[in-house]
């Protein structure tokens, strides 16, 4: 426990308090993962971890999240926007067209074959400050749901790159023009044979600024 954080007395209080102790477990043990059990999360228990994820803060309670799940098929559909994106960007460098139709089933199958997906979206507001605070709201419920699902055994990873900003994905899922897509996220079991990647982070200390007007 970090003494200038919390005295003595509280940092012993906490030291046994089980209930902060998996908390914080949780916190600092959840990672970014990429590789799962084959097996897709059952649909109560995806909803559940998004029942949690909702609890998050969102200013002026707009509640601006919108969850959708592909699994099953819709994975087959991602494949192919993933394909195709890959094939436009490599293609694109000037490479040959066999190596660019390669590697763009590798990322059809890299994205067919995640147990199951999340796509989310913030509802968009045309006062920049209501739209600001509703991709933060969308952020803590997004993290929410990672550190529900990490305890329930269950890994996630964000993505928000090509693949999750294709226009395409967008309209696969049936979202709106008022929604901006915040995350694709990779959802599945927790393989035990894969060991979890390090957490690399500086000390909270180094970015923290003690302000004391006084
Ligand atoms: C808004 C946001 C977008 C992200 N986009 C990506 C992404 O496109 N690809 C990726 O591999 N990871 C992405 N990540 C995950 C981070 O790379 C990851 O959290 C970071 O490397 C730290 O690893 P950890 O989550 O295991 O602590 C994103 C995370 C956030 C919060």
């Amino acid at each position: 426990m970090n003494e200038t954080i919390v005295n003595e007395s509280t940092a012993n209080e906490l030291a046994t308090n089980t209930v902060f102790n998996a908390v914080a477990d949780t916190i600092r043990q959840r990672r970014t993962i990429k590789q799962f059990l084959p097996q897709p999360v059952p649909r109560p228990l995806l909803q559940e971890l998004l029942e949690l994820a909702i609890f998050a803060p969102n200013h002026r309670l707009t509640e601006p999240w919108r969850f959708y799940v592909l699994d099953g098929a819709s994975r087959d559909q991602l494949g192919t926007i993933a394909a195709q994106i890959t094939v436009e960007k490599i293609m694109a460098s000037g490479v040959d067209t066999a190596l660019a139709a390669r590697k763009g089933e590798e990322a059809a199958t890299t994205w067919r074959t995640v147990p199951t997906l999340l796509y989310v979206t913030m509802l968009r507001d045309a006062n920049p400050e209501i739209d600001l605070e509703n991709y933060g709201a969308v952020c803590c419920a997004l993290q929410n749901f990672a550190l529900a699902a990490h305890a329930a055994g269950i890994g996630t990873s964000w993505s928000s790159g090509a693949v999750a900003a294709a226009p395409a994905l967008h309209a696969l899922v049936g979202a709106g023009d008022n929604e901006r897509m915040v995350g694709l996220i990779r959802v599945g079991y927790l393989d035990p044979a894969i060991s979890p990647p390090k957490a690399r982070r500086k000390s909270g200390a180094t970015h923290t600024t003690w302000v004391d007007a006084a």
